[in-house]
Order: structure tokens, then C-alpha cells, then sequence
């Protein structure tokens, strides 16, 4: 599975070492940085080309990083067909995918340790959609506001 990955100044060191988990786990990753620590650097330069990826299928699914995952979440979701939420729990790290096909994993770098994110991005991508009815009627509603 090809993953992208992306964050800002605020999540950049755990998006560096989630990198190295990913790839350590056989994951092909690809990173639209930042590509160095720049406490000057804006979120949307790098979650819009991660969440555009998405949408255009270069990768899989992703996961952006920024300091508390709030600003990573609300610019993503400005994208159409990208789903992205913050998640600090594994129930709804897997859920997420589950019910509502989540395919953008936020994180805030500044929140959440490295051995929890860890934990949080297995349980995401390890999850499929169920594809339910009642799940794909919610998605249908879902999917009519970004016409
Ligand atoms: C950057 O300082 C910080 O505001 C940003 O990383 C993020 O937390 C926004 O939601």
C-alpha cells in the first residue's frame, strides 16, 4: 500500500519518524514534506498536495501531521473526496475506516507520542471500509455537499 505523508513545522519530527516506521513496516511512502524543521512553514502547502494525491489516487491513503492536527483536518476536508479527521484513539482510528472509508489520518505532532501514533496509524491502515448499506447511504449524503 502506498501511504502519503505530510506536515507542517508542528508535526515534523513525528512525521520523520512515522516515515521510518512506515517504510520499516513495508510500506512505500510518499513524503510532500516539509523536507526540513521551518518554524515559518504553513500546513496547507503541504496537506493540500497529500490530500490532492488522495483524490487522484497517486497514493492510497495519508496521514498529516501538524501541531495539534486541527489546522491538517479542517484544510484537508476543504478537498473533495478526501475524508480526513483527527484521531486520538484507536476505536475511531479503525472505525473511521470502517464506517465513514476515513483516507486521511490526522495527527497532532504536539499531542500524540510516537509510540501511540504508531499504534493509531496500524489500526488505521490495517481497517477496511465495510461497504454497509446504511454506511453508503450516510456517504452518499456526505458526498452530496461537495457538489
Ligand atoms: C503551528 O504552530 C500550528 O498552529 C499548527 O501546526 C497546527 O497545530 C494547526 O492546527
Amino acid at each position: 500500500m502506498k501511504i502519503g505523508i505530510a506536515a507542517d513545522h508542528g508535526g515534523y519530527e513525528l512525521k520523520e519518524s512515522l516515515s521510518e516506521f512506515l517504510t520499516s513496516k513495508g510500506y512505500e511512502i510518499k513524503d510532500f514534506g516539509a523536507f526540513g524543521l521551518d518554524n515559518q512553514d504553513d500546513y496547507p502547502d503541504f496537506v493540500i498536495p497529500l490530500a490532492n494525491a488522495i483524490v487522484n489516487q497517486e497514493v492510497e491513503r495519508g496521514i498529516a501531521v501538524c501541531g495539534s492536527g486541527v489546522g491538517a483536518s479542517v484544510v484537508a476536508n476543504k478537498v473533495a473526496g478526501v475524508r480526513a479527521a483527527l484521531i486520538n484513539d484507536h476505536f475511531s482510528a479503525h472505525q473511521g475506516v470502517e464506517d465513514d472509508d476515513l483516507n486521511l489520518l490526522c495527527l497532532g505532532g504536539r499531542v500524540t507520542g510516537k509510540m501511540v501514533a504508531q499504534e493509531l496509524i496500524e489500526a488505521f491502515l490495517k481497517a477496511e471500509f465495510t461497504g454497509a448499506e446504511r454506511h453508503m447511504r450516510r456517504l452518499e449524503k456526505v458526498k452530496a455537499l461537495e457538489k
